[in-house]
């Protein structure tokens, strides 16, 4: 079937199926071809195959087909000519810096990721001498300023995990291509349901899928998408060769949770604002961090280029770090637990948890204050998960 010209909810039920692999014998729901290998005719065929002169698969390191069905959905999602998938969203943001960048290079870099990418970023700088500076690019003249002579890539977060600061995808894109550099975007917290990078000028569209693309809190995987060339570059060199692959079973769980992305990032969104703007009134909170709110400070790049606020809220709790660790520990329904995106409401305290193993001054400098507590707000109905705050905050006072 034709889906091109569909809505994106329609084209993430029926995603792309070139080979028609995904309907063998008129299965709904696509094959999960748990092999490693595939047999070939003839050994005339098995060189062809290896040479690229004949179609068709050779060993799942390179392709599968499960893993290819998922690779153009997310292509489709975020309309890009082509995806890869990876192990994990770490495998495909390292794959795709080392593909991209080489020594002597540098990166400009959101202020604020997750602490994955930091570090992978330190790696990056002490062994290969490919350096970075994270700054706050929340419009042109900051990204013209925060430019360095050997900048080759911008990578950002947007909205920044946790501070919820937006980055000008736009703008970032417009200044790297006058410099004949990449824009490299981690669309895992606003998923292309609320925020198209690609349309606004990236070149590279990266997703933990561990998050909402998978949405129910039992895989890893990333992804990325973008032009024929630069995923055939990636494919051929840092996929197949460092070998950070997908397996074909969780492929098919990410398959299945995109399938229903955009019915769950609304309900998320709704949640989502909902408990924000309850946690602006509340006593105990001090500040609240979330893209919907009306008083957003950055209200216009907010309606320029997202479409909902999504399901993550950051506030500070009054009484600082302390005060947020024993709201943590009252919690009943909320669960204790990094990570995103899924059907559960998921809270964490980042200091402590996602961005410890980043210097405390480098934190602060992202925006990380003091008493800062993240919450993943889920699907379970809005009223329970505010009842559960409600009655922590309450045990704590
Ligand atoms: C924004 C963001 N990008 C990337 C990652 C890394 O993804 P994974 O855990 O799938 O390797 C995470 C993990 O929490 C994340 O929050």
């Amino acid at each position: 079937m034709n889906t091109g010209q569909k809505a994106l909810d329609t084209r993430l039920v029926h995603p792309p199926d070139s080979q028609g692999e995904g309907r063998l014998l008129g299965a709904v729901s696509p094959p999960i071809f748990q092999t490693s290998t595939f047999v070939f005719d003839s050994a005339e065929q098995g060189g062809a195959r290896f040479a690229g002169t004949e179609p068709g698969y050779v060993y799942s390191r390179i392709a599968n087909p499960t893993v290819r069905l998922l690779e153009q959905a997310v292509a489709d999602a975020e309309g890009a000519q082509a995806g890869l998938a990876f192990g994990s969203g770490m495998a495909a943001i390292s794959s795709v810096l080392v593909q991209l960048l080489r020594s002597g290079d540098h990166v400009l870099v959101s202020r604020g990721v997750y602490g994955g990418t930091f570090a992978l970023l330190e790696l990056l700088a002490e062994k290969f001498g490919i350096h970075h500076t994270f700054a706050k690019l929340t419009d042109e003249s900051a990204v013209r300023q925060a430019w360095g002579e050997q900048t080759r890539l911008v990578y950002v977060e947007t909205p920044v995990n946790p501070t919820m600061e937006l980055v000008d995808i736009a703008a970032c894109a417009r200044v790297a291509h006058e410099h004949g550099a990449l824009l490299v975007v981690d669309n895992t917290f606003a998923t292309p349901v609320l925020q198209r990078p690609l349309e606004l000028g990236a070149d590279v569209v990266i997703h933990s899928a561990t998050k909402y693309l998978g949405g129910h809190g039992d895989v890893i995987l990333g992804l990325a998408a973008g032009t024929d060339e630069l995923m055939s570059q990636i494919r051929l060199d840092a996929l197949k060769d460092f070998g950070g692959i997908t397996s074909p079973f969780d492929a098919w769980l990410v398959l299945r949770g995109m399938k229903t992305l955009a019915v769950r990032v609304r309900r998320h969104t709704e949640s989502a604002q909902e408990i924000a703007t309850r946690l602006q009134e509340h006593p105990q909170v001090v500040e609240v961090y979330y893209p919907g709110l009306p008083d957003f400070p950055q209200q216009s790049l907010y309606r320029q280029q997202m479409h909902g606020g999504g399901g993550m809220v950051s506030f500070i709790i009054r009484g600082g770090d302390e005060a947020g660790v024993k709201f943590m520990d009252r919690l009943e329904l909320c669960e204790r637990a990094v990570s995103l995106g899924e059907a559960h409401t998921l809270v964490e305290h980042p200091a402590s948890m996602t961005h410890a193993g980043i210097p405390a001054e480098v934190r602060r400098e992202m925006g990380i204050r003091d008493g800062l507590v993240r919450i993943s707000v889920g699907l379970e109905d809005v009223e329970d998960i505010w009842a559960d705050l409600e009655q922590s905050f309450k045990s704590i006072t």
